[in-house]
Formats: structure tokens, C-alpha cells, sequence
């Protein structure tokens, strides 16, 4: 059975950046407060002119070229995106037109922030049965544009990016295993509506992102936690086994409370939201991305993905690179 193998990366983030500082201009907040509860100084924010799907193109072209490919041998996009530009078609289907891509399919995925970890475990699937062979995905999100800029609670958290990764079926070792999980349970914790159709409890909110934050961190510790020992546990291996751990960037806390699991030192961990914030399904694979680029991550290492969001949903990928 075929490895998914990681041929190429590539990232977009727009060129506005939003402070702490300027943030708190506009509602009751500090610099030092969010950059102390959360390790976020500043975000970008996306241009008018910019959408999902034009910041997917940016990152998908700088896969294609890192990869050395040609975009027709792609035959397989899926889009991670609680952001899309139309309800459809899907960001996948804009993206396959903005590539000139034919005689592939293309399709979104929904699971808000753990969105690249689903995709990334999709395209495993397809490319071990043997359905595909070469696969983009790419996280992709306007999170500004759903962001209440009044609540203090979330405003200071998301930033505008997208991120790819392309996989390709390979004899020698890709993804390791990949492990998701959704509990609906959840669903009034961390949420956004959709005004023009919903009903009941939502009917008359508007279409911002709604969630209870202390409530979601200390979940997202404790199942970040668990998924950790069972990626490890799946592959026989031990955390010392581990090269590099790329988080879901929302909040350093609980990014530091997983390392510590796992015995890293922050030093093993990419870190990217700073000056990003909380980019949705675009994190780890921004994060991932950069930690290639800039020679961190090396062939033959092994490196730990794993996310949390709204669902709730979560999930891990564990790739010799
Ligand atoms: O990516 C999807 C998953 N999302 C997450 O994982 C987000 C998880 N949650 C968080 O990152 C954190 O819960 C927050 C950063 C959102 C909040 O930090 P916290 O340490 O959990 O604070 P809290 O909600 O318990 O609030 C503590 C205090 C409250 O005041 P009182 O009641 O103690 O007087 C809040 O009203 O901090 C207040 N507060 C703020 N103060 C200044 C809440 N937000 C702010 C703010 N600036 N922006």
C-alpha cells in the first residue's frame, strides 16, 4: 500500500497586519493582556479584493512550484474552509478553475479549525486505496470577515491565511496514521450562524463567531492530550520518537500545555501566531509550511499535526517527512 508522501508547501498571508494595540482602541483590551493569555501581538487581515479562494490560489501555486509538478497531475483538491466565497460551488471547484485544473475532482471540507488535519486524512485514504496519486489540499479562511470586531472575546483571537500541502502516493514513508474525531455535542460552544437560512435559537444572530472561550480551552487541553498518546500509541512510538510538533495556532497556553505532554521543549514546537493569530483550518499547514522553508524540518523527520475547533472537531497527523 502507497505512503502519502509530502512533495510541496506553500502559504499566503495578506499584507495588512492588525495589532494588539490597535484592537484595543476599539474595545476594552490591552496589548499586554491578549499578548499574556493568548502569545498574540498582531494578525493579518485580508484585502477587499482578496477571498478564500484568491489566498488558496497564492498558497496552491507555491505547493505546485515546490513540488515541481505540473498542475494537471493533481487529481485530487479538497479545501478546508469555514469561509468560502459562495456556499457553492466549493472553494475546491474555484480553486480547480483559478489552476486550470481538468480531470480531477475537487470538494470542501467543514470541520471548522481541525479542517486541513480531516482533509489530510481524506487524502490518505484515497491515495492508500489507490484512488488517487496526487493530492492538494489547502486550509484557506477570511476569519476577519466573520469576527464580531465589538466582543473582545474573540476579535482578538483570528487572523486572516491560507496554507497547502501537496501529497503524492510514494513507496517510502509519508503520513504515519491520521486520527479525527467530531462530538456535535458541542455545537453551542464555539459556533458561527448562517443568517440567510437559520432558524430556532440562531434565526435572528448574525453571522459571527460565537464561543465560550475558558470552557473550549480547557477541552481543547485535555483532547489535544488524548489524541497525542493515541497517535503515538498507533505508531508504536515513544514522544522522545518525535522531531517537531505543529500545532493548531489558537492560543500559546494550551500549545505549550501539549508540548509539556509530550516532554517537547518549545523549542521542538513551530509557533506561528504571534503575528498571525488563530487562522482557522489554514494553521498548521501555514505553520507547517514555514518550518519547511526555513529548513526546521528536514527529510526523514518525524513530525507530530494536530488540531482542535468548532464541532467539536479534532484530529492528528503524524508524517515521516
Ligand atoms: O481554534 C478553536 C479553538 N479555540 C480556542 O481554543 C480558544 C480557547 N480559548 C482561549 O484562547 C481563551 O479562553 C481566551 C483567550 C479566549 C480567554 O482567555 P481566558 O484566560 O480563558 O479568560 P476568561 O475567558 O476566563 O476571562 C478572564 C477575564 C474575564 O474577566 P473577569 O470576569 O475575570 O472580570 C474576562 O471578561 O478576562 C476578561 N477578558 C478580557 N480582558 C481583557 C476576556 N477577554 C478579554 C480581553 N481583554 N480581550
Amino acid at each position: 500500500m502507497p505512503y502519502s508522501r509530502v512533495i510541496g508547501t506553500g502559504a499566503y498571508l495578506p499584507e495588512e497586519i492588525r495589532t494588539n494595540e490597535q484592537i484595543s482602541q476599539t474595545v476594552d483590551t490591552s496589548d499586554a493582556w491578549i499578548y499574556e493569555r493568548t502569545g498574540i501581538k498582531s494578525r493579518r487581515i485580508a484585502g477587499a479584493d482578496e477571498s478564500a479562494a484568491s489566498m488558496a490560489e497564492v498558497a496552491a501555486r507555491q505547493a505546485i512550484a515546490a513540488a515541481n509538478i505540473k498542475p494537471e497531475a493533481i487529481d485530487l483538491i479538497i479545501v478546508a474552509t469555514g469561509t468560502p466565497d459562495r456556499v457553492y460551488p466549493s472553494t475546491g471547484c474555484l480553486l480547480q478553475q483559478r489552476l486550470g485544473i481538468k480531470n480531477s475532482v475537487a470538494f470542501d471540507v467543514q470541520a471548522a479549525c481541525s479542517g486541513s488535519i480531516f482533509a489530510m486524512s481524506i487524502a490518505d485514504q484515497y491515495i492508500k486505496s489507490g484512488a488517487a496519486k496526487t493530492v492538494l489540499i489547502v486550509g484557506t479562511e477570511i476569519c476577519s470577515r466573520i469576527v464580531d470586531w465589538t466582543d473582545r472575546g474573540t476579535c482578538i483571537l483570528f487572523g486572516d491565511g491560507a496554507g497547502a500541502i501537496l501529497l503524492a502516493a510514494s513507496d517510502s514513508a509519508g503520513i504515519m496514521s491520521t486520527h479525527i474525531y467530531s462530538d456535535g455535542e458541542y455545537e453551542d460552544m464555539l459556533y458561527c450562524p448562517n443568517p440567510q437560512v437559520a432558524t430556532g435559537d440562531n434565526k435572528d444572530e448574525p453571522g459571527y463567531i460565537s464561543m465560550r472561550g475558558n470552557e473550549v480551552f480547557k477541552i481543547a487541553v485535555n483532547t489535544l492530550g488524548r489524541i497525542v498518546d493515541e497517535t503515538l500509541a498507533a505508531n508504536n512510538m515513544d514522544q522522545s520518537d518525535i522531531d517537531w510538533l505543529v500545532p493548531h495556532q489558537a492560543n500559546i497556553r494550551i500549545i505549550a500545555a501539549t508540548a509539556k505532554k509530550l516532554k517537547m521543549s518549545m523549542d521542538q514546537v513551530v509557533v506561528t501566531l504571534e503575528n498571525q493569530g488563530n487562522t482557522s483550518s489554514a494553521s498548521v499547514l501555514i505553520a507547517f509550511n514555514e518550518a519547511v522553508r526555513d529548513g526546521r524540518i528536514q527529510r526523514g523527520q518525524v513530525v507530530l499535526l494536530e488540531a482542535f475547533g468548532a464541532g467539536f472537531t479534532w484530529g492528528s497527523a503524524l508524517i515521516k517527512y
